[in-house]
């Protein structure tokens, strides 16, 4: 019989510094008022100077395996989600391996930008359903932070820091763990939301730096335009493939960039506010790690019942976007 990668562990990290609205009329031309209104943000994370995207990650992954009293030797796999790696080598995942002490596990790094989480942990479904690896950490950590400029009141209200992980392992039983996946990439759109210094076509230059290329560009309105009817249209999609209805989806966990992106897909879905997972207010959007956040949150606060659907589904820079259904089985 096939098998099922099923979460078995849910953990996230947050750093305590809080970046709120109020903070950000002091640094640009900006108010709470439009804020909240346009994004539904209300304050952010910001770690501090000298650490990584890999000390959330690290942070989020100790949370399982303490929790779930797991010897960081039995992880077989670590797969990271980030667009804003420690380092464009070694791999954010090298740095967790060793800081956890997981001295049996191989890793490495995924840039799926927003859409990342959900990319990676459909990848990572694939090593346990293969029967290759019984233990696989998928960890979404992005410090945001580093690549925004706070001088730009267009994009440094929207970006936050966080981490979050999940443990995946195999399940004999066919109707639970991550049942489907849709996933979709358009290049033709990169020109919209990037970052285009520091790679082999931009390396970094004093030319760079003074025209700002490391730092987040974003034509908003046009990424609004697509990011609202190609999150709703691919919500709906994986309920409608798997012959289930929006009364039947306990909980629909969205990438979180802009609560009126989230509101559109889950009108579409037919779903209530009950069912809708939403944490933009408190964290704005963590890039790789507003959904493995929300569902440790929700876990955390023992919403989750076995049994329970699941859908996630984000859209991101590239142009990617995606769903994920998946049933409780703990
Ligand atoms: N404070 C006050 N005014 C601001 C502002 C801020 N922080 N940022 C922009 N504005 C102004 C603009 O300059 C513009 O003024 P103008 O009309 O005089 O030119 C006006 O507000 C409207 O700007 P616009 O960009 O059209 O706003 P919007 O309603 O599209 O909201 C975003 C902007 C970024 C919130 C929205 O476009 C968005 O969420 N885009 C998608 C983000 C996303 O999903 N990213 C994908 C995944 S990472």
């Amino acid at each position: 019989m096939r098998r099922k990668a099923i979460i078995t562990g849910v953990g996230h990290y947050a750093p305590e510094k809080v970046l709120s609205n109020k903070d950000l009329e002091r640094m640009v031309d900006t108010n709470d008022e439009w804020i909240v209104s346009r994004t539904g943000i209300r304050e952010r994370r910001i770690l501090e100077e000298g650490k990584g995207s890999s000390y959330m990650g690290y942070q989020a992954l100790k949370m399982i395996l303490e929790e779930k009293d797991i010897d960081p030797e039995e992880i077989d796999l670590i797969i990271v989600a980030t667009v804003t790696p420690d380092t464009m080598f070694p791999s954010t995942a090298c740095r967790i391996q060793h800081m956890i002490g997981a001295s049996n596990a191989w890793g490495f790094d995924l840039n799926g930008a927003c859409t990342g989480y959900i990319y990676a942990l459909a990848t990572g479904a694939q090593f346990i359903e293969s029967g290759a690896h019984k233990k696989v950490a998928v960890i979404g950590a992005d410090k945001m932070s580093a690549i925004v400029d706070y001088t730009d009141r267009s994009t440094c209200v929207l970006f936050g820091d966080a981490a979050g992980a999940v443990l995946l392992e195999p399940s004999e039983e066919a109707d639970y763990g991550i049942l489907d996946w849709i996933l979709h990439c358009d290049g033709s759109g990169g020109e919209y939301l990037h970052m285009l210094g520091g790679g082999s076509l931009y390396p970094a230059s004093h030319e760079t730096v003074d025209k700002k290329m490391h730092y987040i560009y974003q034509d908003g309105r046009t990424v609004f335009k697509f990011a609202v009817t190609k999150m709703a249209d691919v919500s709906a999609e994986i309920v409608e493939k798997n012959n289930l209805t929006g009364n039947e989806i306990k909980f629909f966990i969205p990438h979180q960039a802009n609560l009126r992106i989230i509101d559109a897909a889950a009108r579409r879905m037919g779903l209530d506010d009950s069912q809708v997972v939403v944490n933009i207010d408190r964290y704005g959007n963590t890039t790789a790690a507003t959904i493995p956040l929300a569902l440790s949150e929700v876990y955390h606060d023992q919403k989750l019942q076995r049994g329970d659907y699941i859908v996630m589904a984000a859209f991101g820079a590239g142009f990617t976007w995606g769903s994920l259904l998946l049933r409780w089985a703990i």
